[in-house]
């Protein structure tokens, strides 16, 4: 075998990594891979068939068996471990290698190494992958950041691996410095914010209009057939189905209500407070999660641990259709939240990242995929100045419509003592954008009034003190 014949290299022979290696190879590119572990390059090797890819146990035969200048593609878990393999690799590379870091890595990791790699004119391309198993192997929505220069090499390679949506492929270049893995935790909140709506809805769905697992098989398989159109509500349509291999009950009557979390919901949430972006629906997902983990305090606080008496006077199907309105609604208000945020962060970042690319490439292979997209892809191409979909031409009217549907849900799940914090976060997140007044003076009078942090006037340019009338003992 020739040395430096292989086009790619890949760094992590996981499920996703051996998905990625023979997608790419399936698409006539040569790939190398490497892991530690010996049975995952023996299993790759025993796939290779006829397609031209090799796995290595040795690090430094790996690398020199790929051309120069060299693409090394890493699919490592997050954190130090992404350090520890950069650190192993480093002495082995020349200038203008390439290193994508296909994992959920922290943008400011991405940014911290990139600029450490550019000192030895080694690429950094932070690059963001949704899809999960699936994707990898037959198309995901790719989100690669750096250097544009760096994409426009890799571009061929990633438009013929990536998912396609009306046949463009769902990959596109997000911008520099760490705006891919930026735009993937932007991704991941939304994730977040749609996975806790939906599970909102099948709340009000089961415990206050009695549907069954075989009825809310039905009713999201007919919304995913409508406007609702999209990954989330066509699996949740599924899970309803599948059967428990230890009882006769359904498999979703049998999980444990306490969700877990990898942490890339909360980075966004945490990051918000940086851009000054409100993403409250995002918030409450992720807290909601949080809540959801402490289920020995939540028995223990007990009200709620009691079966809810389904109310007998449900008109089922008039109360299906106006939670689909509210979910469509309130699907419209997390996408605004999300891409606000992105468009705060490209801004203050200098990611330069255009938001209606980044719309159009989560059309398709992405966790978030959603027909819905399709709009909101037009409104920012017709509107590329647009603050907030919310008020574009496309949604504007639509959501002045609708805003009533998740208010009658809101009113029927607190009469009903359902929590609905990621609806109600959509809700007054719309309530305040859209209010010319807020109740904002009265906390800057309070600011001035114990802190003379000073205030704006309505009438006068300037600011202000004033000193109180200070009757507090
Ligand atoms: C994807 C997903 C994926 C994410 C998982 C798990 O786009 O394929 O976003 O990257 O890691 O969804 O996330 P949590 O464990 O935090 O729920």
């Amino acid at each position: 075998m020739n040395m430096q014949q292989y086009d790619f290299g890949m760094i992590g022979l996981g499920t996703m990594g051996q998905n990625l290696v023979l997608n790419i190879a399936d698409h006539g590119y040569s790939v190398a891979g490497y892991d530690k572990d010996k049975q995952k390059v023996d299993n790759l090797n025993e796939q290779a068939a006829d397609r031209k890819l090799k796995a290595f146990e040795d690090l430094a035969t790996f690398i020199a068996s790929l051309r120069p200048p060299r693409t090394i593609l890493l699919l490592v878990p997050a954190g130090p471990i992404v350090d520890a393999v950069i650190r192993d690799i480093k002495p082995y590379l020349g200038a203008n290698d390439i290193i994508m870091d296909c994992g959920n890595s922290h943008f400011t990791d991405t940014a911290m190494r990139s600029g450490k790699l550019k000192e030895d004119n080694i690429h950094f391309a932070g690059t963001g992958i949704s899809g999960g198993e699936t994707g990898a192997r037959f198309g995901p929505s790719i989100m690669p950041g750096g250097d544009k220069t760096v994409y426009e090499q890799l571009a061929p390679m990633l438009e013929s691996i990536a998912a396609k949506a009306n046949g463009s492929p769902c990959v596109a270049y997000m911008g520099n410095g760490a705006a891919g893995h930026y735009v993937k935790m932007v991704h991941n909140g939304i994730e977040y914010a749609l996975m806790q709506l939906i599970a909102e809805t099948y709340h009000l769905l089961k415990k206050y209009a009695g549907y069954t697992n075989d009825e809310l098989h039905q009713l999201f398989s007919t919304w995913n057939s409508g406007r609702l159109h999209s990954f989330l509500v066509e699996i949740t349509a599924a899970v309803f189905t599948q059967p428990d291999n230890n009882s006769n009950e359904k498999l979703i009557d049998k999980i444990a209500d306490t969700a877990h979390q990898k942490g890339t919901g909360a980075w966004m949430s945490q990051d918000a407070m940086n851009v000054l972006a409100p993403i409250p629906v995002i918030d409450a997902a992720v807290s909601q999660r949080i809540l959801s983990s402490m289920k020995k305090e939540r028995v223990a606080a007990g009200v709620n641990t009691t079966e809810l008496t389904i109310s007998k006077n449900v008109n089922k199907e008039a109360f299906a259709s106006l939670m689909e309105e509210a979910l469509f609604t309130s699907f419209i208000i997390t996408y605004a939240q999300g891409l606000a945020m992105m468009q705060n962060a490209s801004a203050l970042y200098t990611y330069e990242t255009d938001i209606a690319t980044v719309a159009s490439i989560w059309r398709g292979g992405c966790i978030i995929r959603a027909g819905i997209l399709e709009d909101i892809t037009t409104a920012y191409r017709k509107e590329p100045e647009l603050k907030n979909i919310m008020t574009s031409e496309m949604f504007a009217g639509t959501l002045q419509k609708q805003i009533t549907a998740v208010k009658t849900v809101l009113k029927t799940a607190i009469d009903s003592g359902i929590p609905v914090p990621a609806y109600s976060a959509c809700y007054n997140y719309y309530e305040s954008y859209h209010s010319a007044w807020l109740p904002a003076n009265l906390i800057q009078a309070q600011r001035d009034f114990f802190g003379a942090h000073t205030y704006e006037r309505t009438d006068s340019e300037g600011t202000f003190h004033t000193t109180w009338n200070q009757t507090i003992q």
